[in-house]
């Protein structure tokens, strides 16, 4: 097994042990990808201002996020499909993020279901809560997550419809894969996949198959969003959701200050700056591009956590020095678990763990709550003057 140091080892490892189908579902961005690739690469043009002979003994990376004590403010996002990443990819990932301290996300569009999460686990998860044109079947999804415990609803904004991911229908996305010649001869490259794949406790979308009816393919990711997904929901709805959950609520998908003025408004939790890792609306700006004027709209208001685009923990260190209480991984979670299962999100935790502490050391910081935008130096026209 070679050293891994970073999340790209994971990644290169990922890629090697998975189906091109799910590789490519969770590395697309859609259309041109322009947002996909400007998530990371706006990151870089932000720097870190290296402080010495400040005191490091006794540094901390544990926080807060939405009253809520966390190892390191690092959330595992919800991905859909994360059991086909690995076999029981859910259970796995909530498994490692309970054992590291920091919370994991369940997607609506998860292959363990809610009740499989629960009871391999014994802290509460965030459940991502995706409303649906059967209203009824919303009301028992959010019915699902509170007997199961889920400690916040997170409500994801901004895919009510699907954007566009070219490889996807080019590969003709399905959970479990369809058995196409082409499908199959990648499979058979991919043993160790297959056959933790046999033991899997499931192989479609836990949440979904046996809880409704009348759907025409539940294999198909995009038949069912573009088949159930409710596009009418608006602030109103979200204010009966959140009443209707009744605890914390994140809501997830704000790129814009005045959709951040609104969250605000109807009394969210938290809101999450993301543009969904560029999957929905390419041609948007990046998360961490926007972060500083939602910021300024918002900050003193509403938690505001960050994700899209983080793949190490100088990633975390830049959107917590620009005002976010937290963030969330998705990718970099992802190729963990692809590479090498539960142990392999530990790993990525660890690696992303040990580059906060360190670059918040080299920052001259003890601990994420000194972070500001004092730690940075952030090009002067980096949020765009943007007419
Ligand atoms: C669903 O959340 C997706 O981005 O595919």
């Amino acid at each position: 097994m070679p050293v891994i140091t970073n999340i790209d080892d994971l990644k290169r490892i990922y890629a090697r042990r998975v189906p091109k189908m799910f590789y490519d579902y969770a590395e697309s961005g859609s259309w041109t990808e322009q947002t996909f690739r400007e998530n990371t690469t706006d990151f870089d043009q932000i720097r870190l201002r290296q402080r010495v002979a400040v005191d490091m003994a006794g540094r901390s990376t544990a926080a807060q996020m939405i009253g809520q004590d966390v190892a390191m403010p690092v959330a595992l996002a919800p991905v859909g499909l994360t059991g086909m990443q690995c076999a029981d990819g859910e259970i796995k990932a909530a498994r490692a993020a309970e054992a590291f301290g920091v919370p994991f996300t369940l997607s609506t569009m998860s292959i363990n279901s809610i009740e499989d999460v629960a009871e391999a686990t014994t802290k509460p998860f965030w459940f991502q809560l995706y409303t649906m044109k059967d209203e009824d079947y919303t009301r028992r999804l959010i019915a699902r997550a509170k007997a199961a415990n889920c400690s916040a609803l997170v409500i994801t904004l901004d895919l009510q419809i699907l954007g566009q991911r070219h490889k996807d229908l080019k590969n003709g996305l399905s959970a479990p894969p369809k058995l196409t010649p082409k499908t199959i001869a990648n499979l058979m490259t991919k043993w160790s996949w297959g056959i933790g794949m046999l033991g899997a406790k499931r192989r479609n979308f836990g949440n979904i198959v046996g809880h409704v009816d009348g759907i025409s393919d539940t294999s198909s990711l995009g038949a069912w969003t573009a088949e159930q997904f409710d596009p009418t929901l608006d602030w109103d709805k979200i204010a009966k959701l959140k009443d209707m959950w009744d605890g914390k609520v994140i809501l997830k998908g704000i790129l814009d200050e005045d959709d951040a003025r609104m969250a605000a408004k109807v009394g969210a939790d938290a809101i999450t700056v993301s543009n969904h890792g560029g999957r929905q609306l390419d041609g948007a700006l990046s998360s961490i591009r926007m972060l500083p004027r939602i910021m300024e709209a918002v900050g003193d208001q509403v938690e505001v956590h960050l994700d899209s685009g983080i793949r190490s923990g100088q990633d975390v260190l830049k959107a917590l020095a620009l005002g976010a209480t937290g963030t969330m991984i998705g990718r970099a979670f992802v190729y963990g678990l692809g590479a090498m299962g539960q142990p392999g999100v530990t790993r990525a935790l660890e690696v992303i763990h040990r580059e906060l502490d360190i670059s918040m050391a080299l920052c001259g910081e003890k601990s994420v709550a000194g972070l500001g935008r004092h730690n940075l130096l952030v090009p002067e026209d980096f949020t765009g003057r943007w007419a």
